[in-house]
C-alpha cells in the first residue's frame, strides 16, 4: 500500500488535491487509501508527448509498466486522466491510419473528487448528517455508478459506504471483469453488473444517488426512475459542439406533484467525459461534407466572426444547446487563417466559414436541409440579448417523456423540449 504520503503514492495524491483546493475533508482517506494504481492496466494511454509531440497533440500512444515502470508510476498518481482500453486502430477509405480511439479511461482525479462531493453522500435522503469519514456507510446511502471502467471511482464509494450500498454498470464486458477482478484485488465488493448503463440496474433500485461517468446528452429516464425521491444524480452531459458540463440533478420529492419521475438541477461546473456509447456523435465532420459535394452555391459571406462563438465557452455551450446536431472541426492554415466546419450528419447538412486575420467579412458556404452557420448566428444573437450567460446559469430539468434545458430557472426554457425518441446525436 501506498498509504505513506511518499511521492507516488495514493496519500500524495490526496494530500496534493487537498492543498489544491479539489478534495472536500469527508473523502480524503477514501483518496488516501484507495490505490489507484490498483485500478490501472500495465498498458495505459497517454495523448501526445511522444518524440516530437507536443502534448495535446497527436494520438495516444502507450507508456508500459514493464517497459518504463518509473514512468507509469508517476502517471498512476498524477492528476490526469489515464486512457485504460482503446480500440484497435483502423485504415480509413484513403488508406491512412486514424488515431487509436479511447474507450475507456481512469477520470482525471480532480473530477472524480469533484463529482463524488457533488452526490453529498453525507446526508440522507431526509437531510441527516450520517455517514462518518471512515465509511461504515451507517446511513445506508445507496449509490448506483454508470460506467464502471476501471472500478476506482465505485471502491472509493465502497470505502465510504461499504460494498452493499454501491452497484456499478459497466456495458463492455472485458472491462466489466477487469473492474471486477481490480476490486477484488483491492478488497472491495461493490456489485458490478454487466449492462447498458442508460437502463439503470432495477434488480437493484432504489439508489439515493446515481452518479454517471461517461458523457450523456440524452438524460435515461429509467436513471430518474430508479432514484428515490428527494435524491441526486450527478452526471456530465455534452452536445455536439460542447462536451461537456457537469449536471447535478435532485429527483422530485413531492409524490403530490402531476409529474413525480421527474429530475432538475444546474450545471455545476465543466467536464469533459467519454460519450455514452450509444450516443457517440459522428466523428468525421469531414466525411459529412465529402459525401454532400455543393453544387452552383451561390457566393456569401458572413458579418459574424467565427472566433466570436467558437472562441467563447459560454457561446459554444450555447449554441451546441440550441443547434442540435450539430458537430464541428477547424482546418487551420500557415499564416492564421482558417475555415469553420459544421456539419450535421443525419441530414447530411453541412457549413464552412472562412476566416482570413483582419477580413471584415468571411466567405460562407452553407449546403443541405439545415442552413448551420445561420442556426448557430441566431443561437450567437440568442445569447448576446439574454447578457451572454455563463454556461453555469444553465440547468436541465428531465421528465418522462422529454428533457429542456433552461436558463436560470426551469420555467425559462431555452431548448425546445427534446422527445428523447429522437437523440440529437446520431448514434455513429
Ligand atoms: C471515463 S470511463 C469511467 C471511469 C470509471 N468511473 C473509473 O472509475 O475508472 C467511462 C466508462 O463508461 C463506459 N460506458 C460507456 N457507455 C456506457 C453505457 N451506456 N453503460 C455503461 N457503461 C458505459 C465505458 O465503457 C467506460 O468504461
Amino acid at each position: 500500500m501506498n498509504g505513506d504520503g511518499s511521492p507516488g503514492s495514493a496519500a500524495a495524491l490526496a494530500a496534493q488535491l487537498t492543498r489544491e483546493g479539489h478534495l472536500a475533508p469527508a473523502w480524503r482517506d477514501a483518496f488516501a487509501q484507495v490505490d489507484r494504481a490498483r485500478f490501472l492496466p500495465d498498458r495505459i494511454w497517454v495523448r501526445g508527448g511522444s518524440r516530437g509531440e507536443a502534448p495535446g497533440e497527436g494520438g495516444y500512444h502507450p507508456v508500459d509498466r514493464a517497459a518504463d515502470p518509473a514512468r507509469w508510476h508517476t502517471l498512476a498518481y498524477e492528476d490526469r486522466a489515464l486512457v485504460t482500453h482503446v480500440e484497435d486502430p483502423h485504415l480509413t477509405d484513403d488508406g491512412t491510419e486514424t488515431a487509436r480511439v479511447p474507450v475507456s479511461s481512469a477520470s482525471m482525479p480532480r473530477i472524480v473528487a469533484r463529482m463524488l462531493d457533488a452526490l453529498d453522500i453525507d446526508r440522507d435522503v431526509a437531510g441527516t448528517d450520517s455517514v462518518s469519514a471512515g465509511g461504515t456507510g451507517t446511513n445506508g446511502i445507496r449509490v448506483l455508478e454508470i460506467g464502471t471502467g476501471t472500478g476506482y471511482n465505485a471502491a472509493l464509494l465502497s470505502h465510504r459506504l461499504g460494498d452493499r450500498n454501491v452497484v456499478s454498470v459497466e456495458v463492455d464486458p472485458r472491462i466489466a471483469d477487469t473492474a471486477r477482478a481490480n476490486l477484488k484485488a483491492a478488497g472491495h465488493a461493490p456489485t458490478v453488473h454487466t449492462g447498458d448503463g442508460t437502463q439503470g440496474a432495477s434488480a437493484y433500485a432504489p439508489y439515493d444517488r446515481t452518479i454517471v461517468t461517461c458523457a450523456l446528452h440524452t438524460v435515461p429516464h429509467a436513471l430518474v426512475e430508479q432514484t428515490a425521491p428527494g435524491g441526486v444524480i450527478v452526471l456530465p452531459w455534452g452536445t455536439g459542439l460542447y462536451n461537456g458540463v457537469l449536471l447535478r440533478l435532485t429527483r422530485t420529492t413531492d409524490p403530490a406533484t402531476t409529474d413525480p419521475a421527474t429530475a432538475s438541477g444546474p450545471v455545476i461546473g465543466d467536464s469533459a467525459f467519454m460519450w455514452n456509447r450509444g450516443e457517440i456523435p459522428h466523428r468525421d465532420v469531414m466525411a459529412t461534407v465529402r459525401a454532400h459535394p455543393a453544387t452552383g452555391t451561390a457566393p456569401a459571406a458572413t458579418g459574424l466572426d467565427p472566433r466570436a462563438v467558437f472562441g467563447d465557452e459560454d457561446a459554444t455551450f450555447t449554441a451546441g444547446v440550441l443547434v442540435p446536431g450539430c458537430r464541428y472541426s477547424v482546418g487551420h492554415g500557415p499564416e492564421g487563417e482558417f475555415t469553420l466546419w459544421l456539419a450535421d450528419h443525419a441530414t447530411g447538412s453541412w457549413a464552412g466559414v472562412d476566416y482570413v486575420p483582419g477580413a471584415g467579412t468571411h466567405p460562407l458556404q452553407q449546403h443541405g436541409p439545415r442552413a448551420l452557420w445561420d442556426e448557430v448566428r441566431e443561437a450567437y444573437g440568442w445569447w448576446r440579448r439574454a447578457g451572454s450567460p455563463a454556461r453555469t446559469r444553465y440547468g436541465l430539468t428531465v421528465t418522462p417523456t422529454h428533457q429542456y434545458v433552461w436558463l436560470d430557472t426551469p420555467n425559462h426554457p431555452v431548448s425546445r423540449p427534446m422527445d428523447r425518441t429522437a437523440p440529437v446525436c446520431d448514434g455513429h
